[in-house]
């Protein structure tokens, strides 16, 4: 903390001051994380894949708690895959229960901090054990209007594309849309991520450096940070190392 000298009139901005203001400028409004490397991570432990997974839970309350702290206002955690369908199944069974038990265990914290919770993906295809403890959280945390708490499950990008255009079609059909109306706006009110601001900064961790499927137009602006991080080791200190590179990143948009 920096002493105010009572006789300083003119308050030249001391260092701290600067840091404060560096700390609340420029935070991205929506923050999307690919959370990989739980597999990994276990593997260097020589511990089965599950474990990885169970320990990338914790992860997630951080990076929530670190996310309302900073006042970051969506942040959309991939979380399975449309293509995650292709692992083993004991691993899938295990993946498909985690949602219940993150809930179980967190549903009173997220509810003390306004967090809304919220999905995007093909969520009629989940187990039904799934979807019931998820839309119960969803149901629960409703009137909620802090954070957006926006979970991909069973999201595919080009799943949620073929969608909207076989919607968009049918809608055409039935007259409820002309072709001639049809723009960038309307065709982003197809797809899952309707209503949200595209991500403003993508974090991926555990070294890859690829979209795996993920949010494909909604990212044409975003600004990527990777770290070599397995997700089971993320911590807070890393995802504000990522918000402080973003706050230097100039977004020209096409622009000069
Ligand atoms: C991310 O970790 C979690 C999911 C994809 C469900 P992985 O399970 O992909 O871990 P790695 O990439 O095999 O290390
Ligand atoms: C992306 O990770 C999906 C999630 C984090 C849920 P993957 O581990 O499935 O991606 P690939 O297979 O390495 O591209
Ligand atoms: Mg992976």
């Amino acid at each position: 903390m920096s002493i105010r000298l009572p006789f300083i009139k003119n308050k030249q901005k001391t260092s701290n001051d600067k840091q404060m203001e560096m700390e609340t400028e420029n935070i991205p409004n929506h923050v999307a994380i690919i959370m990989d490397g739980n597999g990994r991570w276990a593997k260097k432990r020589a511990l089965p894949r599950i474990a990885g997974h169970k320990e990338g839970v914790n992860s997630v309350v951080k990076v929530v708690r670190a996310a309302y702290k900073s006042n970051i206002k969506v942040l959309t955690l991939y979380a399975f895959s449309t293509e995650n369908w292709k692992r083993p199944k004991p691993e899938i069974e295990y993946l498909m229960k985690l949602p219940k038990e993150f809930l179980h265990i967190h549903l009173p914290e997220l509810m003390e901090k306004n967090v809304r919770i919220q999905t995007i993906g093909d969520f009629e295809s989940l187990p039904t054990h799934t979807k019931k403890a998820v839309q119960y959280a969803i149901d629960k945390t409703k009137g909620n209007d802090g954070l957006l708490l926006n979970f991909a499950l069973n999201y595919g990008s080009r799943d949620e594309i073929m969608q909207a255009i076989k919607q968009i079609m049918t809608d055409i059909d039935g007259s409820k849309l002309s072709i001639d109306s049809l723009d960038e706006q309307i065709f982003s009110k197809y797809l899952y991520t309707q209503g949200l601001s595209d991500p403003d900064l993508l974090i991926r961790t555990s070294g890859e450096q690829r979209l795996s499927n993920f949010l494909l137009w909604q990212l044409a602006y975003t600004e990527f940070w990777f770290t070599d991080v397995l997700w089971p080791d993320f911590s807070e200190e890393v995802f504000q190392e990522a918000i402080q590179e973003y706050q230097q990143r100039q977004r020209r948009y096409g622009g000069i």
